[in-house]
């Protein structure tokens, strides 16, 4: 930490109140996997289904969050772990402003991972793992860039040429080479119903 001197101020209106009005509590929904395993879509469709259930929902996504807040970073390692740690710290803004989170981002280091969870008050950090081999995911190539990561011409690509690190304690793993999009969503809709999330 560089700042000092600095005092927390507390609000009045406060996560409690906010989840309250919002009649569905807050929480962080962390999606990991491979890239084409599933996130940025099932996070959609799942913000779809709460959202018209009424819920305060935001989906953040890799793709987009590395267009804005984080295009000065890149897919070393290093700048996976500032990305990650970023994305962890909205998170936790969002949780207090009343919202359910879905984030998608690959998250490929446990270690990081585990660091979010840490920073999230505890067990409002739930950890989806989208589960879909490589193999899958590479012939989805939905964006092309796996050909291009075989052909050398894109660095450090994950699964290929940067690690995945499987989640060891995922709160939910949603193999998306078996379940539709809709029976995944309505697992994560279940659990969030026994977490009495929402109703
Ligand atoms: S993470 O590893 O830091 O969590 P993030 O989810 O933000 O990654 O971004 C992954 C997306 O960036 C992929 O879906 C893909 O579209 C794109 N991308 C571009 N270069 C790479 C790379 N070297 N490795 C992985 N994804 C990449």
């Amino acid at each position: 930490m560089k700042s000092t001197n600095i005092i927390y101020h507390h609000a009045t209106v406060t996560r409690q109140r906010r989840n309250q009005l919002n009649k569905h509590k807050s929480v962080v929904l962390w999606f990991t996997g491979l890239s084409g395993s599933g996130k940025s879509t099932m996070s959609h469709a799942l913000e779809e289904r709460l959202f018209n259930k009424g819920c305060r929902t935001f989906v953040l996504d890799g793709d987009n969050v590395r267009h804005g807040l984080n295009s000065d970073l890149g897919f070393s390692d290093k700048d996976r772990k500032e990305n990650i740690r970023r994305i962890g710290e909205v998170s936790k803004i969002m949780l207090e402003a009343g919202f359910i989170i879905m984030t998608a981002f690959i998250s490929p280091f446990r270690e990081d991972r585990i660091a979010v969870r840490n920073l999230i008050p505890n067990g409002d950090f739930i950890e989806i793992y989208c589960k879909a081999s490589l193999e899958t995911c590479e012939a989805r190539d939905v964006k092309g860039l796996y050909k291009r990561a075989r052909a050398g011409e894109i660095k450090n690509y994950t699964g290929i040429s940067s690690p995945y690190e499987v989640p060891e304690n995922a709160d939910l793993i949603i193999d998306t080479e078996q379940e539709t999009i809709e029976a995944s969503v309505s697992i994560i809709i279940s659990f969030l119903k026994k977490k009495t999330i929402i109703k």
